[in-house]
Order: structure tokens, then sequence, then C-alpha cells
């Protein structure tokens, strides 16, 4: 079986992912994570008897462990998950997504290029390396605008997007210079199981329990697609298998939604699964200051990666939104780890002088 380096495991959609190859036994796994605030150990806690799974904690911005990492496990495949990833936090305080997302990712393919180099003619053949990447590099649409493709310009509006478009362009340079076996992925807001909860879904969800107020940032009639995590798994461990190196796909949910849209329906799901004897959920909906440079639409076209790779999104977003509301109320223990300590300071910091500006 095949090994993968994967970076920032321990986050949502690395998780996931990490889950989903050891299940469908895709892969072993090493799974390197520094363990920031948006980490849970507990995530992966049910791999730790599992002979295929390591764990090592570590930045990687750190070239001299990884050097050692991919000299003591020589993988196969490194797919690059880590990243600061929270747009309001950029906003707010941007060194860190320089740090990881800029530099992190050119340590990492300093590492990966020596590797890669003394490998043997048909390892260095098979390896590659994929970098997870995000659709907000290509800036934000108007309504009526085509959907972002492949060849979209790069227009990032925030310092994360920006730091992940300066990723993406590292990534790309280290296959046109040095031949390094590269593929980046462009993919749309992802939701589903284990989703840190500054997120808008799980924020949601979780505020709503509380009965807590639901802040809507502007008029809430932004568009984002929604793509389920389990599905953009999916879609990563195909394009690792079956695609040309080099290339970029777009993975998207086919599936926009404006954020009001998406709130009410988690109220409206709530008011079915834990309903409160004194309200509906919708009534705790309240509007607050907007984000700077808040993008307007995305939205995915994903016809290269179906029509080259045969891959489609399988979960629509009623049944995916259901699963993930269960997932949440079924694991209160995870619930509380994430929002313990540093939690609260962070809710008061991005909410906290965002007063309601309307209220429903
Ligand atoms: P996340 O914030 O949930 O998890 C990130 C993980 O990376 C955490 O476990 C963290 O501890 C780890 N990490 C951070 N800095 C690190 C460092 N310097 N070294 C090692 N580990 C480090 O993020 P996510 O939502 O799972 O996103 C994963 C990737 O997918 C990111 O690159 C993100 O930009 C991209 N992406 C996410 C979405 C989304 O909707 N969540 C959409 C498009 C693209
Ligand atoms: O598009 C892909 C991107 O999706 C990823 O690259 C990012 O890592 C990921 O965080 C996500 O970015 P967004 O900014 O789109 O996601 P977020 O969940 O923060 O917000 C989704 C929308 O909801 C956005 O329009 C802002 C709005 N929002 C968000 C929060 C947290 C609110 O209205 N209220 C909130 O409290």
């Amino acid at each position: 079986m095949q090994t993968f380096l994967v970076t920032g495991g321990v986050g949502f959609i690395g998780s996931n992912f990490i889950l989903k190859a050891r299940q469908e036994q895709w892969a072993n796994i090493i799974n390197l994570d520094k363990l920031t605030y948006a980490s849970n150990p507990q995530t992966v806690a049910q791999l730790q008897d599992d002979s295929g799974y390591h764990f090592v904690r570590g930045d990687i911005g750190d070239i001299q462990l990884l050097h050692h990492v991919l000299e003591q496990y020589q993988p196969d495949a490194i797919i690059n998950f880590a990243a600061e990833s929270h747009v309001d936090r950029s906003i707010l305080s941007p060194q860190d997504f320089i740090q990881t997302n800029v530099v992190g990712t050119f340590q990492l393919l300093e590492a990966s290029r020596a590797y890669w180099e003394k490998l043997s003619p048909q390892k260095r053949e098979q390896f590659r390396f994929l970098h997870v990447s995000t659709d907000e590099v290509y800036g934000s649409l108007g309504s009526t605008d085509p959907a972002f493709r492949e060849d979209t310009p790069y227009a990032p509006n925030s310092p994360y997007a920006a730091s992940k478009a300066g990723s993406d362009h590292l990534v790309r340079a280290y296959f046109h210079t040095y031949g390094l076996p590269t593929l980046i992925t462009n993919c749309s807001n992802n939701y589903g199981p284990r989703q840190f909860p500054e997120k808008l879904i799980p924020l949601m969800i979780l505020h709503a329990l509380n009965g807590k107020s639901l802040p809507i940032y502007g008029d809430g009639q932004n568009i984002r697609d929604w793509l389920y995590v389990v599905d953009h798994c999916e879609a990563l461990y195909i394009v690792l298998k079956h695609s040309r190196i080099g290339e970029t796909y777009n993975i998207g949910g086919n599936n926009e939604q404006k954020n009001l849209t998406v709130v009410e329906k988690i109220c409206a799901i709530l008011d079915e699964l834990a309903p409160k004897p004194d309200f509906r959920h919708s009534s705790l909906i309240t509007y607050v200051k907007d984000r700077p440079g808040h993008d307007r639409r995305y939205a995915i076209d994903c016809s290269k990666i179906s029509s080259e790779l045969g891959w489609q999104p399988k979960e629509n977003f009623e049944s995916g939104l259901l699963k993930t509301i269960h997932w949440y109320l079924s694991n209160p223990t995870w619930v509380e780890q994430v929002q313990s300590g540093a939690y609260a300071q962070w809710i008061m910091h991005n909410y906290g002088d965002r007063e309601a500006v309307l209220s429903n």
C-alpha cells in the first residue's frame, strides 16, 4: 500500500480525508500537524490503534523536521491541507497567514524537491505533491457572471485569499521550474462533520442550539457554493490517482446558496430536531456589520474534473446539511473541547464590536 504524507490532518478537511483514506484503504497515512487553535486531537482519536496511521506534531515551516519526516517515512505523495483558513482572522491578524500559507508552503516545496530528486526513477515518476487551495483566489463574482474556471485570472481580495494565491503560484513554479510533479485543486466552501465553529455553518448550528443570536454579515445576500466535505475528499483522491501532473482542477458542489438561506435552512432543521418550547430558531437571526472587502459571490465551474476524471458531487445540500447537524448533535464532547479556552476570546474579538445593524 502507498504512504501519503498529509499536512494539516487534524483540521476539518484533512481529518475527513484521513478517516476516509484509512476506511477505504487508499493509503497508509503520516499526519503532520502543528495543532493550532483550529485542530482538535479528538478528531482523529479513533485512529490511535491503527498501525497504518502515524501522527507527527510539527510545522510545515520547519524544514529540518520536514527533511527528517520525509526520510523516515518515504511517502509516495504529499497532500498539503495545512493552512490558516479563516478569512475574518486574516483580516484581524494577517501575519500567521503569510507565515504558514506562503512561507510554510515554500518550505514544504523545498523539502519535497530535495526528497523527490533523490528518489529512484520509478518512485520519482509516481510521486505527487497535491496542494489543496480555494476558489477565493479568483475574487468575487457579480450575480450574472459565469462561474470560476481553471483559467479565470487570480484576483484575491482578503489577506487569506492573497496568501493562498501566493502559495498556488509557488506550487505552479515548482512544477515548471524543477519538474516537481505537482497538482493544485481550488474548491468552494466545504461543510460537514468536524468543522471548527468559527465558520458559518457550524457557528450557526451551535449558536442556535445555545439560543444565541445568529450574526449575519451585511444583507445576508452573499452567495457561496457549498461542497460536502466527503465529496471533496473523494475528488482529491481521484485527482491524486488519475490526473496529469502540473494540472489544476476546480472542485465545487453545484450548490449556490445565499447566506441567509443557509441559516434559515439550519433553523428549520433545528426546529424539527431540537425544538425550543418558546421560540423558533430563525427569531435569533441578527444582521451585523459586514466583513470588510466581503466577496459577493463565488461559483465553481467543475466541468473539467467532471469530463476529464468523471467526478461529480454526490451529496445534495438538504441531505448534507442534515448529516452535518446530526453530527454536531451527536458529538457534544468534541464541541465542548473546541469551544473551550481561546474560542470564547475569538467570539468576543470578532463579534464584540459588530453591533447589530438591523434586527429581524
Ligand atoms: P482548518 O483550519 O480546519 O485546519 C487547518 C489545519 O492545519 C489545522 O489542523 C492546523 O493545526 C493545521 N496547521 C495550521 N498551520 C500549520 C502549520 N504551519 N504546520 C502544520 N499544520 C498547520 O482548515 P480546513 O478548513 O480543513 O482547510 C484545509 C485546506 O483547505 C486549507 O488549505 C484551506 O485553505 C483549504 N480550503 C478550505 C475550504 C473550506 O471551506 N474549509 C475551502 C477551500 C479550501
Ligand atoms: O470559498 C472557500 C473558502 O470558504 C475557504 O477557502 C475558506 O478557508 C473557508 O473559511 C470559506 O471562506 P468563507 O469566508 O466563504 O467562509 P465563512 O464560513 O467564514 O463565511 C461564509 C459566508 O458567511 C461569508 O459570506 C461570510 C458569512 N458569515 C460568516 C460568519 C462566520 C456571516 O454572515 N456570519 C458569520 O458569523
